[in-house]
C-alpha cells in the first residue's frame, strides 16, 4: 500500500525473486513524481539502484558529492567524506528515483494502480490478509499472504495495528521554509549553515535549480514570508567572509515542513508490515528519511523472499529488529546533526556557546568528522542477494 520509494523499491526488490505483487496508491501517477522531497541519496542507496538495474539515469544526472560544508561563525569548513570514509553521496531527488521506479514496473508490465480510494487492511492476524479499496467507483478486494504498509506517516496501516503498537516521539520547536530556485548553485557542494538568526541549507537539484531551507517557526505562516524576504535571510544566514555569493532567482515552489522524530514499534503486526515513514519519521537536517524506507525494503523483501521460499514465518517475526536498529542508528544522527545546528528560540548564550565547540570540535577533530561522516553516507543495505550471499 502506497507508491513511494518504501512501496515501489519493495515491490520491485519482490519482482527481482519472482514473487508477485499488486501496488495500489491514492493519489495520481502525476503528483507522487512531481512531489518535491529529499535530494540526498546514500551510498549505499546509488549502489542498490545499480544492483537492481536502475542506475542509468542517477548516473547521468545525480550528483556526487565527496563531502558537505558546515559553516558557522561566518566560515566554513569542510567534512571531507572520501578523505573520511572513501565513500560519498549523491543528490537525486526523490521523485526521480520515483520515476524510475514506475517506469520500471510499468515497463514490466506489472499491477500498479493509481487514484485508487476507501483503502482498508482486514484479517492481518491470519494467514489471508486482505485489502480492499475501489478504483474508478468499482469495489476490489486482494486476498495476499503479506500486506506491506507504505503508506507514509498519514496513512492507515499504521492506525490499523496502533493497538499493538508503541510510539516513541519528539517534535522540535521549529520547522524547515523549503524553496526550489530557477539559480545555479552558489557553492559546489551543500553548506549547512547554523548562524544566530537559525538554521540554513543551501542545496540543489541540477546545474540550474537549487532546494534551500531556512529554519522557521513551527507555525509560521509562509505568507510573511515574501521572497525577497526569503533571498535576504538565506543572504545573511549562509554568509561567509571567504567569498561565498548567494546566487538569486525565481523562486517556483516553497513549503513549510514540520520537523519530527516518530518511530512505532514494533513495525509489525500479524501479516501487516510498517515499511518507511509509515514506521519512522526523521528530522530531515541527516538527509536520512528516503533511505532509510528503502533500507526497510530490503529487508521486508528479504524476509518475503525466505517465506516464499521455505514457508518459515521465522525472517518475517525478525523483520522489526533487523529494520530498527538502523532506524534508531537514523534517529539518532538526525537528531544530532538538529541540534547541532539549530537555535531554539529559548536558546540561552551559554547553550550557543557549547554548540559552537560543538561545531568547532567536529570539524576540527579527525575522530569527530568520521564520525559524522560515516553516518551520513550511510551503514550497508541488507539486500536479499548479500543474505542469499
Ligand atoms: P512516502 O514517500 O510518504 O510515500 C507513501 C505513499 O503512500 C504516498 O505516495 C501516499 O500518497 C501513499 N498513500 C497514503 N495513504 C495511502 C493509502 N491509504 N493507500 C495507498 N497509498 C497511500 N529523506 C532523505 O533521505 N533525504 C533527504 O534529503 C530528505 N529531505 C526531505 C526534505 C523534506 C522537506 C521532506 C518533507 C522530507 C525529506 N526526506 C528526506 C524524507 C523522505 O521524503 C521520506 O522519508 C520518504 O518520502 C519516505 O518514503 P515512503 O515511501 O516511506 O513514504
Ligand atoms: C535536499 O536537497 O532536499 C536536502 C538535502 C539535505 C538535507 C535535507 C534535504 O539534509
Amino acid at each position: 500500500m502506497g507508491a513511494g520509494p518504501a512501496g515501489l523499491m519493495l515491490s520491485h526488490l519482490l519482482h527481482l525473486q519472482g514473487i508477485e505483487s499488486i501496488v495500489i496508491e491514492t493519489r495520481s501517477r502525476d503528483y507522487v513524481e512531481h512531489r518535491v522531497r529529499a535530494g540526498v541519496l546514500e551510498q549505499p542507496t546509488v549502489d542498490l539502484m545499480h544492483e537492481i538495474g536502475l542506475g542509468k539515469r542517477l548516473a547521468a544526472e545525480g550528483l556526487t558529492h565527496e563531502g558537505i560544508a558546515l559553516r558557522f561563525r561566518g566560515h566554513s569548513h569542510r567534512i571531507d567524506f572520501a578523505d573520511l570514509t572513501g565513500s560519498a553521496i549523491t543528490v537525486y531527488g526523490q521523485q526521480e528515483v520515483v520515476k524510475d521506479l514506475i517506469a520500471a514496473r510499468l515497463e514490466a508490465g506489472l499491477p500498479l494502480h493509481f487514484d485508487v480510494e476507501q483503502v482498508t487492511a482486514t484479517d492481518i492476524d491470519s494467514s489471508r490478509p486482505r485489502v480492499q479499496f475501489s478504483v474508478d467507483g468499482t469495489a476490489q478486494t486482494l486476498e495476499a499472504d503479506v500486506v506491506a504498509g507504505c503508506d507514509g506517516f498519514h496513512g492507515v496501516c499504521r492506525t490499523t495495528i496502533e493497538k499493538a503498537l508503541t510510539f516513541f516521539e519528539h517534535t522540535y520547536p521549529f520547522a524547515w521554509l523549503g524553496i526550489l530556485a530557477r539559480t545555479h548553485p552558489s557553492s559546489k557542494e551543500l553548506v549547512y549553515a547554523s548562524h544566530d538568526n537559525g538554521f540554513a541549507l543551501h542545496s540543489m537539484r541540477g546545474p540550474d535549480v537549487t532546494r534551500q531551507y531556512l529554519q522557521v517557526a513551527p507555525d509560521e505562516d509562509i505568507d510573511r514570508w515574501p521572497d525577497e524576504r526569503i533571498w535576504q535571510e538565506l543572504g545573511t544566514r549562509l554568509h561567509d567572509g571567504d567569498g561565498f555569493e548567494l546566487e538569486i532567482g525565481e523562486i517556483f515552489d516553497k513549503g513549510v515542513t514540520p520537523m519530527r522524530s516518530f518511530v512505532a514499534e514494533p513495525m509489525q503486526s500479524g501479516r501487516l508490515f510498517l515499511v518507511g515513514d509509515a514506521a519512522h519519521i526523521v528530522p530531515p537536517t541527516g538527509a536520512k528519511g528516503m533511505n532509510l524506507a528503502i533500507a526497510d525494503a530490503c529487508v521486508l523483501s528479504h524476509a518475503i523472499g525466505a517465506f516464499c521460499a521455505t514457508g518459515s514465518d521465522e525472517q518475517l517475526d525478525e523483520y522489526t529488529a533487523n529494520c530498527l536498529r538502523r532506524v534508531w542508528r537514523a534517529e539518532q544522527f538526525s537528531a544530532f546533526m538538529t541540534a547541532l545546528l539549530h537555535r531554539p528560540q529559548d536558546q540561552d548564550p551559554f547553550e550557543r556557546r557549547l554548540q559552537l565547540a560543538h561545531l568547532d570540535y567536529v570539524t576540527s577533530s579527525r575522530a569527530a568528522a568520521m564520525s559524522l561522516a560515516e553516518n551520513y553516507v550511510g551503514l550497508p543495505l541488507v539486500t536479499p542477494w548479500a543474505f542469499n550471499g
